[in-house]
């Protein structure tokens, strides 16, 4: 795929077929991602990819600790407030993701469900988590950044789909002891992986961008 329909046509994916993912696959979409630019090159990612029961019992830990309330300490805080341009798109997204689902994510009760379904990974056949040694630099969390875009646009030109999830760091302490990753690592990011199943309306969303105009500020 050309690089700027990939990078154009990625989408967040969050309802997958039941085919199987090969391992092949999966370490391919990784050494692409790992071409990814990194401060010094020092390469500051490590990659789990977990499947099959170890996958469903992930899923179960996650949902079972939601269901007790338990209060979610994720290795790196959810922000709990946005300034006015960016609340904005956020509030934009809300009502497409409404229109398009009918899920008010804005509204508490349903953020419970939504969260459900993220620790569902979406019915994928593969969760991967992004994480690295916690003592690293603000620099590393960037390259770490860079490195998940990459990966999802490998996926997608290699025809899978993904979607990259804050959620399933809620529980960071017990989704690290679960998958055996030591503790003095934070866990940045995870990301549900598949098949993408194009028939769903909920992979039918297609976000907005603010104009180009709106973000960059000439300088002559
Ligand atoms: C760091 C980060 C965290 C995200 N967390 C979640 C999440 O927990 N659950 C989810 O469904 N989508 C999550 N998303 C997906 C965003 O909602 C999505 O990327 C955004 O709305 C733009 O849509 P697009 O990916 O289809 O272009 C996250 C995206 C990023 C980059």
């Amino acid at each position: 795929m050309e690089a700027i329909d990939c990078i154009t046509t990625r989408k967040s994916i969050r309802k997958f077929t039941d085919q199987p993912v090969s391992r092949e696959l999966i370490m391919d979409v990784i050494r692409t991602a790992q071409q990814s630019p990194s401060y010094k090159n020092s390469q500051p990612w490590e990659v789990a990819v977990v499947s099959g029961d170890k996958k469903e019992g992930l899923s179960r830990l996650m949902i079972d600790l939601l269901a007790t309330d338990t209060a979610a300490t994720p290795d790196l805080a959810a922000p709990t407030s946005w300034p006015a341009p960016e609340q904005a798109r956020i509030k934009e997204l809300f009502q497409m993701r409404l229109e398009a689902t009918g899920i008010d994510l804005s509204a508490p009760a349903i953020i419970k469900k939504a969260k459900r379904a993220n620790f569902s990974f979406y019915g994928a056949p593969l969760a991967v988590y992004l994480y690295q040694e916690s003592s690293l630099s603000e620099w590393s969390l960037f390259d770490l950044g860079l490195f998940a875009q990459s990966l999802m646009l490998a996926a997608h030109g290699k025809g899978l789909g993904s979607v990259p999830q804050a959620f399933i760091t809620d529980y960071s302490a017990e989704v690290k002891e679960y998958l055996g990753i030591p503790a003095t690592k934070r866990l940045v990011l995870g990301l549900s992986v598949g098949y993408p199943d194009m028939e769903s309306s909920v992979n039918k969303l297609t976000t907005s961008r603010a104009p180009a105009e709106e973000i960059t500020t000439w300088f002559e």
